[in-house]
């Protein structure tokens, strides 16, 4: 995989695209660089303001792109479901990319009550997936990228407490999200495969790239010292969003990507081309990935 970057896309003609999170970060340059390849792409956002700025800085960066925005709130099931309805069944969908996400929050709520990490990161992008599962099922060669981070390795999913109840640490929260976005693909893949379809689910993670994901939750709090030196970090240790979204872009469109394989810079899970990154043991561990799917179930109400 050395050397991987985003002119090795293959062509994407013809081929549909949701990206969650499309209007910041790693989720804006996956759908930037999946269009400049031809796809037709759809901007999940939860801002309109946001949602249309992204999409027309888009079209400016890439002239002729087939681009569109749909509002897309994965703290609220309702606007989950209104998203997918919006769908039909006739379409086609190619790529899913589970981007989306918030880290390290105060503590929070969804719409529905869930904590909002866990809401946002993993239950909002189960029911998205769920709801969206047919048409990805219709469609040749498909694939869902959920992206994970290596932060995963901060906290197991706590499965009598997922909404954090008991006691809410806000990196646990975040851990044990992104412990569950790799569970889930790992049970997807493995109910994929039990059917016989062609359907690649994958797992991908951007290392530590210059983002706004670190600076929201202290920017809520009003922490300005704080935010000006995870600014700093930023600027001087992070890789770019094009560089963060390199693993991304590859499990989604390299040829050859295994089902739940977890792809993440090379150099130290930091930076440098995609590659296998490591991840913990228990994230490949099919019973907690069956528990996490019921629970999962459960609190949503999408079965699939
Ligand atoms: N940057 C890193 O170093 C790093 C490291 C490891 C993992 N990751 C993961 O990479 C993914 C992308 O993050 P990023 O770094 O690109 O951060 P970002 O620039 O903050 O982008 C996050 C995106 O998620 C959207 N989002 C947040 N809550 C949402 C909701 N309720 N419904 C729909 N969209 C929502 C944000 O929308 P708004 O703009 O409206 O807030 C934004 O578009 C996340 O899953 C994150 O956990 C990032």
């Amino acid at each position: 995989m050395t050397g991987w970057n985003a002119s090795d896309i293959p062509d994407q003609s013809g081929r549909t695209a949701v990206v969650t999170g499309a209007n910041s970060g790693i989720g804006y340059i996956t759908a930037r660089e999946l269009a400049r390849k031809g796809a037709r792409v759809v901007l999940a956002c939860r801002s309109e303001a946001r949602g249309t700025a992204a999409l027309e800085r888009l079209r400016s960066e890439v002239p002729g792109a087939q681009a569109g925005f749909e509002q897309l709130d994965l703290g609220d099931l309702s606007s989950v479901r209104k998203f997918a309805g919006s769908h039909g069944s006739g379409e086609r969908l190619d790529l899913l990319i589970n981007n989306a996400g918030v880290m390290a929050l105060p503590q929070g709520r969804t719409a529905d009550g869930f904590e909002t990490q866990f809401g946002v990161n993993h239950l909002g992008h189960f029911a998205l997936t769920g709801l969206l599962l047919p048409r990805l099922l219709d469609t040749p060669g498909a694939r869902v990228v959920s992206v994970s981070s290596g932060f995963h390795a901060l906290a197991d999913v706590d499965i009598a407490d997922l909404n954090s109840e008991r006691r809410y640490r806000r990196w646990i929260a975040y851990g044990r999200s992104k412990t569950a976005n790799l569970l889930f693909i790992h049970e997807l893949a493995r109910k994929l495969a039990a059917r016989g379809s062609d359907v690649v689910a994958a797992s991908a993670h951007p290392g530590y790239a210059s983002t706004n994901l670190a600076t929201q939750g202290v920017r809520m709090e009003g922490r300005k010292a704080v935010e000006r030196v995870i600014e700093l970090g930023n600027r001087v240790i992070a890789q770019s969003a094009e560089a963060g979204a390199l693993p991304t872009l590859y499990a989604a469109t390299a040829p050859g990507v295994l089902p739940d394989s977890f792809t993440g810079p090379s150099l130290m899970m930091w930076r440098g081309a995609p590659a296998t990154s490591w991840r913990a043991r228990r994230t490949l561990d099919d019973a907690a990935g069956e528990r996490l799917w019921a629970a999962s179930e459960q609190l949503t109400g999408v079965t699939f």
